[in-house]
Protein backbone atom coordinates (compact mmCIF):
# COMPACT_ATOMS: atom_id res chain seq x y z
CA UNK A 1 0.00 0.00 0.00
CA UNK A 2 2.49 2.10 1.10
CA UNK A 3 4.87 1.66 -2.18
CA UNK A 4 1.22 1.80 -4.14
CA UNK A 5 1.33 5.69 -2.75
CA UNK A 6 4.27 6.45 -3.08
CA UNK A 7 4.34 5.78 -6.77
CA UNK A 8 1.07 7.76 -7.51
CA UNK A 9 2.76 10.87 -6.57
CA UNK A 10 4.51 10.09 -9.40
CA UNK A 11 1.89 10.52 -12.03
CA UNK A 12 1.95 14.35 -12.16
CA UNK A 13 4.54 13.62 -14.18
CA UNK A 14 2.62 12.30 -17.14
CA UNK A 15 1.19 15.39 -17.59
CA UNK A 16 3.84 16.45 -19.89
CA UNK A 17 3.16 16.51 -23.48
CA UNK A 18 6.32 15.80 -25.73
CA UNK A 19 6.62 16.29 -29.62
CA UNK A 20 8.94 16.35 -32.48
CA UNK A 21 9.73 19.83 -32.46
CA UNK A 22 11.90 19.92 -29.29
CA UNK A 23 14.43 17.93 -27.40
CA UNK A 24 12.93 17.03 -24.10
CA UNK A 25 15.05 15.91 -21.21
CA UNK A 26 14.81 14.76 -17.59
CA UNK A 27 17.41 16.42 -15.23
CA UNK A 28 18.63 16.35 -11.32
CA UNK A 29 16.59 18.73 -9.48
CA UNK A 30 17.77 18.33 -6.47
CA UNK A 31 20.10 14.99 -4.99
CA UNK A 32 17.78 12.21 -3.81
CA UNK A 33 17.27 11.12 -0.23
CA UNK A 34 16.59 8.05 0.92
CA UNK A 35 14.39 6.81 -2.40
CA UNK A 36 13.78 8.95 -5.26
CA UNK A 37 10.79 11.87 -4.95
CA UNK A 38 9.27 13.37 -7.77
CA UNK A 39 11.24 16.93 -7.09
CA UNK A 40 14.77 15.47 -7.89
CA UNK A 41 13.33 15.78 -11.04
CA UNK A 42 13.39 19.07 -13.33
CA UNK A 43 11.26 18.77 -17.11
CA UNK A 44 13.30 20.50 -19.70
CA UNK A 45 12.50 21.22 -23.35
CA UNK A 46 15.66 22.38 -25.34
CA UNK A 47 15.92 22.87 -29.25
CA UNK A 48 17.13 19.47 -31.47
CA UNK A 49 20.40 21.09 -32.56
CA UNK A 50 21.70 20.03 -36.17
CA UNK A 51 24.89 17.58 -36.00
CA UNK A 52 28.38 19.17 -37.27
CA UNK A 53 31.37 17.25 -38.81
CA UNK A 54 31.98 13.74 -37.28
CA UNK A 55 28.65 13.99 -35.24
CA UNK A 56 24.97 12.05 -35.51
CA UNK A 57 21.95 13.35 -34.91
CA UNK A 58 20.14 10.47 -32.70
CA UNK A 59 16.45 10.02 -32.00
CA UNK A 60 15.56 8.06 -29.02
CA UNK A 61 13.36 4.92 -28.92
CA UNK A 62 13.62 3.21 -26.20
CA UNK A 63 15.45 3.82 -22.51
CA UNK A 64 16.46 1.26 -20.00
CA UNK A 65 16.46 2.21 -16.11
CA UNK A 66 18.98 0.43 -13.57
CA UNK A 67 19.56 1.19 -9.68
CA UNK A 68 22.78 3.06 -10.83
CA UNK A 69 20.44 6.01 -11.80
CA UNK A 70 19.72 6.79 -8.94
CA UNK A 71 23.00 6.93 -7.54
CA UNK A 72 24.18 8.94 -10.77
CA UNK A 73 21.61 11.59 -9.41
CA UNK A 74 23.01 11.09 -5.64
CA UNK A 75 26.61 11.70 -6.91
CA UNK A 76 27.46 8.44 -5.85
CA UNK A 77 28.25 6.19 -8.09
CA UNK A 78 31.71 4.78 -8.43
CA UNK A 79 31.27 3.63 -11.75
CA UNK A 80 34.21 5.78 -14.02
CA UNK A 81 31.27 8.53 -15.69
CA UNK A 82 31.23 11.61 -14.98
CA UNK A 83 29.73 12.95 -11.65
CA UNK A 84 26.39 14.80 -12.09
CA UNK A 85 24.85 17.27 -10.48
CA UNK A 86 21.75 19.42 -10.17
CA UNK A 87 21.31 21.04 -13.77
CA UNK A 88 22.69 18.35 -15.48
CA UNK A 89 20.83 15.41 -17.93
CA UNK A 90 20.28 12.01 -15.99
CA UNK A 91 22.58 9.55 -17.69
CA UNK A 92 20.94 6.40 -19.15
CA UNK A 93 21.76 4.03 -22.00
CA UNK A 94 18.76 3.86 -24.82
CA UNK A 95 17.95 2.73 -27.99
CA UNK A 96 18.05 5.06 -31.36
CA UNK A 97 17.84 5.91 -34.59
CA UNK A 98 20.33 8.00 -36.50
CA UNK A 99 18.30 10.32 -38.16
CA UNK A 100 21.23 12.97 -39.36
CA UNK A 101 24.67 11.75 -39.89
CA UNK A 102 27.94 14.33 -40.29
CA UNK A 103 30.00 11.05 -39.10
CA UNK A 104 31.84 9.11 -41.59
CA UNK A 105 31.47 5.50 -39.65
CA UNK A 106 27.63 5.85 -39.06
CA UNK A 107 24.49 6.19 -41.57
CA UNK A 108 21.51 7.41 -41.32
CA UNK A 109 19.04 5.23 -40.78
CA UNK A 110 20.87 2.76 -38.46
CA UNK A 111 19.88 1.79 -34.97
CA UNK A 112 21.96 1.96 -32.06
CA UNK A 113 22.20 1.65 -28.92
CA UNK A 114 24.45 3.70 -25.63
CA UNK A 115 24.95 6.32 -23.72
CA UNK A 116 21.61 8.96 -24.50
CA UNK A 117 21.18 10.14 -21.08
CA UNK A 118 17.30 10.80 -20.22
CA UNK A 119 16.26 12.68 -23.58
CA UNK A 120 14.28 12.37 -26.80
CA UNK A 121 17.23 13.45 -28.94
CA UNK A 122 21.18 13.42 -28.50
CA UNK A 123 23.89 14.86 -31.04
CA UNK A 124 26.53 12.81 -30.56
CA UNK A 125 30.42 12.13 -32.06
CA UNK A 126 29.85 8.66 -30.98
CA UNK A 127 32.45 8.71 -28.82
CA UNK A 128 34.21 5.94 -26.89
CA UNK A 129 32.72 6.80 -23.60
CA UNK A 130 29.48 6.85 -24.88
CA UNK A 131 29.67 3.12 -25.83
CA UNK A 132 27.10 2.84 -28.98
CA UNK A 133 26.59 -0.26 -30.82
CA UNK A 134 25.08 -0.82 -33.78
CA UNK A 135 21.56 -3.16 -33.36
CA UNK A 136 22.07 -6.39 -34.77
CA UNK A 137 19.37 -7.11 -37.83
CA UNK A 138 17.40 -10.07 -36.62
CA UNK A 139 13.76 -10.44 -36.38
CA UNK A 140 13.79 -9.61 -32.53
CA UNK A 141 12.23 -5.77 -31.79
CA UNK A 142 14.60 -3.02 -30.78
CA UNK A 143 13.27 -2.75 -27.74
CA UNK A 144 15.15 -5.46 -26.15
CA UNK A 145 18.35 -3.20 -26.79
CA UNK A 146 17.10 -1.00 -23.78
CA UNK A 147 17.94 -4.55 -21.73
CA UNK A 148 17.69 -8.16 -22.17
CA UNK A 149 20.22 -7.45 -25.48
CA UNK A 150 21.77 -4.46 -23.53
CA UNK A 151 23.54 -4.22 -20.54
CA UNK A 152 21.12 -6.05 -18.34
CA UNK A 153 21.89 -8.98 -20.74
CA UNK A 154 25.50 -8.32 -20.43
CA UNK A 155 25.74 -8.39 -16.56
CA UNK A 156 23.41 -11.17 -16.28
CA UNK A 157 25.81 -13.49 -18.52
CA UNK A 158 28.80 -11.52 -17.11
CA UNK A 159 27.96 -12.35 -13.85
CA UNK A 160 27.14 -16.20 -14.42
CA UNK A 161 29.40 -17.58 -16.56
CA UNK A 162 32.80 -15.13 -16.41
CA UNK A 163 32.46 -14.95 -12.08
CA UNK A 164 30.11 -17.49 -11.28
CA UNK A 165 31.29 -20.54 -12.89
CA UNK A 166 28.10 -22.40 -12.68
CA UNK A 167 28.01 -25.91 -12.96
CA UNK A 168 24.86 -28.28 -14.09
CA UNK A 169 23.69 -29.61 -11.07
CA UNK A 170 24.75 -26.51 -8.71
CA UNK A 171 22.16 -25.33 -6.03
CA UNK A 172 22.06 -21.55 -6.49
CA UNK A 173 20.23 -18.94 -4.77
CA UNK A 174 19.31 -15.77 -6.57
CA UNK A 175 18.40 -12.64 -4.99
CA UNK A 176 16.47 -10.20 -6.82
CA UNK A 177 15.37 -12.99 -8.90
CA UNK A 178 12.11 -11.50 -10.00
CA UNK A 179 14.08 -8.49 -11.53
CA UNK A 180 15.83 -7.76 -15.41
CA UNK A 181 19.15 -9.09 -14.52
CA UNK A 182 17.70 -11.88 -11.73
CA UNK A 183 15.02 -13.11 -14.42
CA UNK A 184 17.65 -13.50 -17.38
CA UNK A 185 19.99 -14.99 -15.10
CA UNK A 186 17.09 -17.38 -13.56
CA UNK A 187 16.72 -18.71 -16.76
CA UNK A 188 19.83 -19.02 -18.23
CA UNK A 189 21.29 -21.02 -14.82
CA UNK A 190 18.41 -23.26 -14.95
CA UNK A 191 17.84 -23.84 -18.95
CA UNK A 192 20.94 -23.25 -20.13
CA UNK A 193 23.29 -24.78 -17.68
CA UNK A 194 21.04 -26.96 -15.66
CA UNK A 195 21.39 -25.58 -12.37
CA UNK A 196 18.91 -25.76 -9.43
CA UNK A 197 17.77 -22.31 -9.14
CA UNK A 198 16.25 -21.22 -5.32
CA UNK A 199 15.14 -17.37 -6.40
CA UNK A 200 14.14 -14.67 -3.78
CA UNK A 201 11.49 -12.12 -4.61
CA UNK A 202 8.95 -9.75 -2.88
CA UNK A 203 5.10 -10.66 -2.99
CA UNK A 204 3.63 -13.97 -3.63
CA UNK A 205 3.41 -12.68 -7.57
CA UNK A 206 6.78 -12.20 -7.74
CA UNK A 207 7.22 -15.48 -6.00
CA UNK A 208 4.94 -16.94 -9.21
CA UNK A 209 6.30 -15.52 -11.77
CA UNK A 210 10.08 -16.67 -10.84
CA UNK A 211 8.74 -20.35 -10.55
CA UNK A 212 7.64 -19.76 -13.95
CA UNK A 213 11.07 -18.43 -15.03
CA UNK A 214 13.80 -20.78 -13.79
CA UNK A 215 13.20 -21.04 -10.26
CA UNK A 216 12.66 -24.66 -8.59
CA UNK A 217 11.84 -22.91 -5.40
CA UNK A 218 11.16 -19.07 -4.47
CA UNK A 219 11.42 -17.63 -1.33
CA UNK A 220 9.40 -14.58 -0.48
CA UNK A 221 11.57 -12.34 1.49
CA UNK A 222 9.27 -9.74 2.58
CA UNK A 223 6.82 -12.12 4.11
CA UNK A 224 9.21 -15.52 4.98
CA UNK A 225 11.73 -15.85 7.71
CA UNK A 226 14.69 -16.13 5.05
CA UNK A 227 16.88 -17.75 7.57
CA UNK A 228 14.43 -20.46 8.04
CA UNK A 229 13.52 -21.09 4.74
CA UNK A 230 17.37 -21.07 3.08
CA UNK A 231 17.58 -24.29 5.74
CA UNK A 232 14.34 -25.38 4.22
CA UNK A 233 15.04 -25.22 0.51
CA UNK A 234 19.03 -25.91 0.84
CA UNK A 235 19.55 -28.09 3.74
CA UNK A 236 22.78 -29.15 2.64
CA UNK A 237 24.26 -25.10 1.88
CA UNK A 238 24.43 -23.57 -1.34
CA UNK A 239 27.14 -23.85 -4.19
CA UNK A 240 26.59 -20.30 -6.23
CA UNK A 241 24.97 -17.35 -4.61
CA UNK A 242 24.27 -14.30 -6.73
CA UNK A 243 23.81 -11.49 -5.21
CA UNK A 244 21.91 -8.41 -6.48
CA UNK A 245 20.43 -7.38 -3.06
CA UNK A 246 23.78 -7.32 -0.03
CA UNK A 247 23.09 -6.60 3.09
CA UNK A 248 21.62 -9.20 5.43
CA UNK A 249 20.44 -11.83 2.59
CA UNK A 250 24.42 -11.81 1.69
CA UNK A 251 24.87 -12.09 5.26
CA UNK A 252 22.68 -14.85 5.47
CA UNK A 253 24.32 -16.54 2.27
CA UNK A 254 27.53 -16.33 3.94
CA UNK A 255 26.03 -18.76 6.72
CA UNK A 256 24.84 -21.64 4.63
CA UNK A 257 28.08 -22.58 1.69
CA UNK A 258 29.02 -25.72 0.42
CA UNK A 259 32.68 -26.44 -0.22
CA UNK A 260 34.07 -24.54 -3.47
CA UNK A 261 30.99 -22.30 -3.49
CA UNK A 262 30.85 -19.04 -5.46
CA UNK A 263 29.66 -15.66 -4.42
CA UNK A 264 28.91 -13.41 -7.39
CA UNK A 265 28.76 -9.64 -6.35
CA UNK A 266 26.41 -8.53 -8.97
CA UNK A 267 24.42 -5.31 -6.80
CA UNK A 268 23.18 -4.92 -3.51
CA UNK A 269 20.00 -2.44 -3.68
CA UNK A 270 19.04 -3.21 -0.15
CA UNK A 271 22.00 -0.89 1.11
CA UNK A 272 21.89 2.33 -1.73
CA UNK A 273 19.37 4.02 0.32
CA UNK A 274 20.55 3.70 3.47
CA UNK A 275 22.38 5.80 5.46
CA UNK A 276 24.40 3.83 7.51
CA UNK A 277 26.51 1.40 5.36
CA UNK A 278 25.91 -2.74 5.95
CA UNK A 279 28.81 -4.11 6.91
CA UNK A 280 29.21 -7.43 6.30
CA UNK A 281 29.71 -9.26 9.98
CA UNK A 282 30.44 -12.93 8.16
CA UNK A 283 32.62 -12.23 5.00
CA UNK A 284 35.57 -15.02 7.28
CA UNK A 285 32.97 -17.75 6.70
CA UNK A 286 34.66 -18.22 3.15
CA UNK A 287 38.00 -19.93 4.69
CA UNK A 288 36.24 -22.75 6.10
CA UNK A 289 34.43 -23.92 2.61
CA UNK A 290 37.68 -22.55 0.08
CA UNK A 291 34.98 -20.43 -1.18
CA UNK A 292 35.31 -17.45 -3.73
CA UNK A 293 33.21 -14.27 -3.45
CA UNK A 294 33.59 -12.04 -6.59
CA UNK A 295 32.61 -8.71 -7.79
CA UNK A 296 32.45 -7.69 -11.27
CA UNK A 297 31.07 -5.03 -13.25
CA UNK A 298 29.47 -5.01 -16.21
CA UNK A 299 31.91 -2.06 -18.13
CA UNK A 300 35.02 -4.55 -17.71
CA UNK A 301 33.12 -6.97 -19.92
CA UNK A 302 31.94 -4.99 -23.26
CA UNK A 303 35.53 -7.02 -25.03
CA UNK A 304 32.82 -9.78 -25.21
CA UNK A 305 29.85 -7.58 -26.14
CA UNK A 306 28.80 -9.00 -29.91
CA UNK A 307 29.34 -13.21 -28.85
CA UNK A 308 26.88 -12.45 -25.65
CA UNK A 309 24.66 -10.50 -27.55
CA UNK A 310 24.59 -13.73 -30.49
CA UNK A 311 24.30 -15.44 -27.86
CA UNK A 312 21.35 -14.67 -25.28
CA UNK A 313 19.67 -13.59 -28.73
CA UNK A 314 19.91 -17.32 -29.61
CA UNK A 315 18.32 -18.56 -26.37
CA UNK A 316 15.78 -16.41 -26.96
CA UNK A 317 15.28 -17.83 -30.55
CA UNK A 318 15.84 -21.33 -29.12
CA UNK A 319 13.39 -21.04 -26.26
CA UNK A 320 15.98 -21.29 -23.32
CA UNK A 321 15.07 -17.51 -22.19
CA UNK A 322 11.81 -15.50 -22.46
CA UNK A 323 12.62 -11.86 -22.16
CA UNK A 324 10.80 -10.34 -19.58
CA UNK A 325 10.90 -6.41 -20.11
CA UNK A 326 8.49 -4.46 -18.29
CA UNK A 327 7.84 -1.17 -20.16
CA UNK A 328 6.29 1.92 -18.92
CA UNK A 329 4.89 4.45 -21.85
CA UNK A 330 6.10 7.38 -22.41
CA UNK A 331 9.20 9.52 -21.89
CA UNK A 332 6.82 11.66 -19.03
CA UNK A 333 7.19 8.14 -17.04
CA UNK A 334 11.07 7.74 -16.66
CA UNK A 335 10.50 9.46 -13.10
CA UNK A 336 8.50 6.78 -12.27
CA UNK A 337 10.03 4.04 -14.04
CA UNK A 338 13.19 4.40 -11.82
CA UNK A 339 11.27 4.50 -8.78
CA UNK A 340 9.00 1.50 -9.87
CA UNK A 341 12.87 -0.51 -9.07
CA UNK A 342 13.07 0.87 -5.82
CA UNK A 343 9.36 0.41 -4.77
CA UNK A 344 9.79 -2.92 -6.38
CA UNK A 345 7.34 -2.51 -8.84
CA UNK A 346 9.11 -4.05 -12.12
CA UNK A 347 9.22 -7.55 -13.19
CA UNK A 348 12.00 -7.92 -15.31
CA UNK A 349 13.75 -5.30 -17.35
CA UNK A 350 12.69 -1.75 -16.38
CA UNK A 351 12.50 0.03 -19.78
CA UNK A 352 10.47 2.69 -21.08
CA UNK A 353 8.89 3.55 -24.40
CA UNK A 354 9.45 6.87 -26.02
CA UNK A 355 8.65 5.95 -29.49
CA UNK A 356 8.00 2.64 -29.93
CA UNK A 357 9.52 0.62 -32.33
CA UNK A 358 11.31 2.10 -35.24
CA UNK A 359 9.06 1.61 -38.73
CA UNK A 360 12.39 0.66 -40.36
CA UNK A 361 16.33 0.60 -39.86
CA UNK A 362 18.90 0.31 -41.70
N1 LIG B 1 27.81 -5.18 -11.26
C1 LIG B 1 27.30 -4.58 -12.33
O1 LIG B 1 28.01 -4.18 -13.25
C2 LIG B 1 25.81 -4.40 -12.39
C3 LIG B 1 25.17 -4.17 -13.62
C4 LIG B 1 23.78 -4.05 -13.63
C5 LIG B 1 23.05 -4.14 -12.45
N2 LIG B 1 23.73 -4.33 -11.27
C6 LIG B 1 22.99 -4.47 -10.01
O2 LIG B 1 22.19 -5.62 -10.13
C7 LIG B 1 21.02 -5.48 -9.33
C8 LIG B 1 19.79 -5.73 -10.21
O3 LIG B 1 19.71 -4.68 -11.17
P1 LIG B 1 18.49 -4.60 -12.19
O4 LIG B 1 18.80 -3.49 -13.12
O5 LIG B 1 18.20 -5.95 -12.74
O6 LIG B 1 17.30 -4.12 -11.23
P2 LIG B 1 15.98 -4.93 -10.92
O7 LIG B 1 16.39 -6.17 -10.19
O8 LIG B 1 15.15 -5.06 -12.12
O9 LIG B 1 15.16 -3.94 -9.97
C9 LIG B 1 15.40 -3.83 -8.67
C10 LIG B 1 14.62 -4.90 -7.86
O10 LIG B 1 15.27 -4.99 -6.62
C11 LIG B 1 14.35 -5.36 -5.63
N3 LIG B 1 14.54 -4.51 -4.46
C12 LIG B 1 14.31 -3.20 -4.35
N4 LIG B 1 14.61 -2.78 -3.11
C13 LIG B 1 15.03 -3.88 -2.44
C14 LIG B 1 15.48 -4.11 -1.12
N5 LIG B 1 15.56 -3.10 -0.23
N6 LIG B 1 15.84 -5.37 -0.76
C15 LIG B 1 15.77 -6.38 -1.65
N7 LIG B 1 15.35 -6.22 -2.94
C16 LIG B 1 14.99 -4.98 -3.31
C17 LIG B 1 12.94 -5.16 -6.21
O11 LIG B 1 12.39 -6.46 -6.40
P3 LIG B 1 11.50 -7.15 -5.23
O12 LIG B 1 10.10 -6.72 -5.47
O13 LIG B 1 11.75 -8.59 -5.42
O14 LIG B 1 12.01 -6.58 -3.94
C18 LIG B 1 13.19 -4.47 -7.52
O15 LIG B 1 12.27 -4.87 -8.51
C19 LIG B 1 21.08 -4.08 -8.74
O16 LIG B 1 21.60 -4.16 -7.44
C20 LIG B 1 22.03 -3.35 -9.66
O17 LIG B 1 22.66 -2.26 -9.04
C21 LIG B 1 25.07 -4.46 -11.22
Amino acid sequence: MRAAAGLAAFDTHAGHAIDDDANYQWRIAQRPEGNVRPGDFEWHATDILDPGEGEVLLRTHYLGLAPVMRMYMAGTANTGDATLGPGDVIHGRGVAQIVKSRHPDWREGEMVQGQMGWQTYKVSRMTPQEKFFRMPKNSLPAALGAGVLGMTGLSAHAGLFACGDPKEGDLMVLSGAAGGVGSMVSQMAANVVGCDVVGMAGGPEKCTFIREHGCSAAVDYKADDIEARLDELCPDGIDLYFDNVGGETLQACLERLRMHARIVLCGSISEYTRDVPFRLPNYTRLRATDSVMRGFFVYNHLGRWRSVMDEIAGWIVDGSLKPVQDIEEGFQSMPRALANLYYGANVGVQCCSVRGEPEEWL
